[in-house]
């Protein structure tokens, strides 16, 4: 195993598997239902969010207790980069008092693994969000995910509806099912939003979300990420609802035991439509359950892989 979770490259079909097989393991124990484990009892865990979060935050929280974990919830508000200390100095600040692991989101691309560059061989950076770039953990139990339904991921096609250039979920979920070995991969957005150059990706693209969810056995839908787009950028939400919304009329072009997935959080009506949410078929509170079993098998492996 790695030091380190950055990006989902860092990984491979193997390691994947492995914290697929431990998060499944402890999901089917309930496990992460409650503290029954004690394999980060030595372990102090610090939460760095400098962006908005509410199911990564209190996941990897509620993951790291349920380890036996220390948790702290830095606070940047009220923490001394008021003062002009820099994020830098305020990691290596935080190393020092002996915490191990570090979970980061922040709003620029990048920060997490120039972090992970100043860290020592004891310590490990998680990226928990950063810009539009990665996010790894949220790949992994979204995989999970599929996993518990269909497990077969060579015999998968899997649609995406959203914005590429600007959506770090969609970038890890690409990397994470491929390296698992899915039949396709097909992005639905609008021209502006899909990738400039899909076949060195490996996937397929449709503008037209009625063309593209034809046959699809997973559908994964995706929120506009306003807070990253430019005002004269941003899509109105009225005519994205219209042509890009997940309604369950849509949904029926899709196979018939097709699965639903949105990472959260969602924007009920825009992007999904309230009864695609309350469909059995939408599995959105399934992958919130799965996250903390997949944070607490991504935690233990990298802090037994510590130098400590
Ligand atoms: N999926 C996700 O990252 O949600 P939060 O922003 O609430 O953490």
């Amino acid at each position: 195993m790695m030091q380190h979770l950055l990006e989902i490259t860092d990984l491979n079909k193997a390691k994947i598997e492995a914290l697929l097989e431990r998060a499944q393991h402890i999901f089917q124990a309930k496990q992460h239902y409650m503290p029954q484990l004690n394999s980060l009892s030595a372990a102090t865990v610090v939460n760095c969010f400098f962006e908005p979060s509410t199911r990564t935050h209190i996941s990897f929280r509620l993951a790291a207790q349920r380890l036996g974990a220390q948790v702290i919830d830095f606070d940047t508000s009220r923490s001394s980069i008021e003062k002009g200390e820099s994020l830098l100095d305020t990691f290596l600040t935080l190393q020092a008092m002996h915490c191990q692991l570090f979970v980061i989101r922040h709003a620029q691309a990048g920060i997490p693994s120039w972090l992970a560059q100043h860290a020592n061989d004891n310590v490990a950076v998680i990226n928990a969000g950063d810009g539009s770039h990665a996010h790894p953990s949220q790949a992994l139990l979204d995989c999970l995910t599929v996993l518990q339904r269909k497990p077969d991921f060579s015999a998968l096609r899997v649609v995406i509806i959203g914005d590429y250039e600007h959506t770090r979920v969609i970038r890890s979920q690409i990397a994470a099912l491929q390296l698992l070995g899915v039949k396709q991969v097909c992005l639905i957005a609008p021209k502006n939003c899909l990738p400039d150059d899909p076949v060195a990706l490996g996937v397929e693209t449709e503008t037209d979300i009625d063309v593209g969810l034809h046959d699809a056995d997973v559908v994964i839908t995706m929120r506009i990420q306003a807070e990253r787009l430019q005002a004269e950028s941003q899509q109105d939400t009225d005519t994205y609802a219209k042509q890009y919304g997940l309604s369950l009329a849509r949904l029926r072009l899709a196979k018939p035991d097709a699965i639903v997935l949105h990472p959260g959080p969602a924007q009920r009506d825009i992007e999904i439509s309230s009864d695609v949410l309350e469909h059995p078929a939408c599995l959105m509170q399934q992958q919130v359950e799965n996250g903390i079993a997949m944070r607490m098998a991504i935690m233990e492996t990298l802090y037994k892989g510590l130098n400590l």
